[in-house]
């Protein structure tokens, strides 16, 4: 019988050839994937992921809900680019994770990297960057899928997973492989016009009425959302006002609620 929970073998066996994922290390628990990636070498490609995290972190200084029935992962990417640079492999591995989850149902980001599904986050993404003085060292990205989650607290009333979603329990093993396929491609074969292009094409925040939540005592900023900028910022509009969004909490109008 298939195997649905998330384990070494079937997913290294699904992952041949592909640079992200080797080497793979798949963990019961853990306090968060970034705390244990931090254990091995800084290599391009190896992955840590986990069934269970105690300590999962979100954006902005959030917690991650990381119970029994998601997959939670974290990869080391090494590209010759700046810090300022950097940024984009947000964009770049929230282009690829929609593609591979739009496998399941349809999906799509919600600026910077919500994946949503049926209007319900089903996953997001963190990247942290290390820099040594001016040069960036590495990049860990972080990502949390809600595969097989049956219920979620209520404190998240717009969190879902793609069993509640699409009615129908998920191999966590080819969910997690699939995503690291897509992403490396992405990441290895895309060229950044192309990501831009894309990213924008499956971003439900691009052409929406927005609000931009300022936690610096600016207040909101309510406009339209026209793009994004090649580092991958947000460009917001209202009349003459044009702001530009490098991170940061940003509502769509129509989603979670959002009225
Ligand atoms: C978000 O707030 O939307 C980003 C969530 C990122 C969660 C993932 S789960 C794997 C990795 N380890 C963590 O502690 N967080 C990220």
């Amino acid at each position: 019988m298939e195997n649905y929970r998330l384990n070494e073998k079937d997913t290294a066996k699904l992952l041949k050839n592909c640079r992200l994922g080797s080497p793979l290390y798949i963990f019961d628990t853990v306090t968060s994937t970034f705390d244990k990636i931090k254990e091995y070498p800084r290599l391009e490609g190896l992955t840590v992921a986990a069934k269970i995290q105690t300590a999962g972190r979100g954006r902005l200084g959030r917690s991650w809900s990381s119970e029994e029935g998601g997959v939670y992962f974290s990869f080391n990417l090494t590209p010759d680019v700046s810090p300022e640079e950097a940024a984009f492999a947000t964009i770049t591995c929230a282009l690829g994770t929609v593609k591979a989850l739009r496998e399941y149902g349809s999906c799509s980001i919600k600026w910077p990297n919500d994946i949503v599904m049926n209007g319900k986050k089903i996953c997001g993404i963190l990247t942290t960057m290390t820099t040594n003085g001016s040069k960036l060292d590495y990049i860990c990205v972080g990502t949390g899928i809600n595969v097989n989650k049956d219920s979620f607290d209520e404190s998240l009333p717009h969190a879902s997973s793609i069993k509640l979603e699409t009615g129908r329990e998920q191999n966590e093993n080819k969910v997690l492989a699939s995503v690291l396929k897509s992403i490396e491609k992405v990441y290895t074969s895309y060229t950044k016009e192309r990501i831009l292009e894309e990213y924008s094409e499956n971003c439900i925040t691009i052409g929406s009425d927005v609000t931009v939540h300022y936690t610096d005592g600016r207040g909101d900023f309510t406009g339209k959302s026209l793009g994004i900028t090649e580092s991958g910022a947000l460009v917001v509009q209202n009349g003459n006002n044009t702001v530009t969004v490098g991170s940061g909490e940003v509502s769509v109008r129509g989603l979670y609620g959002y009225v």
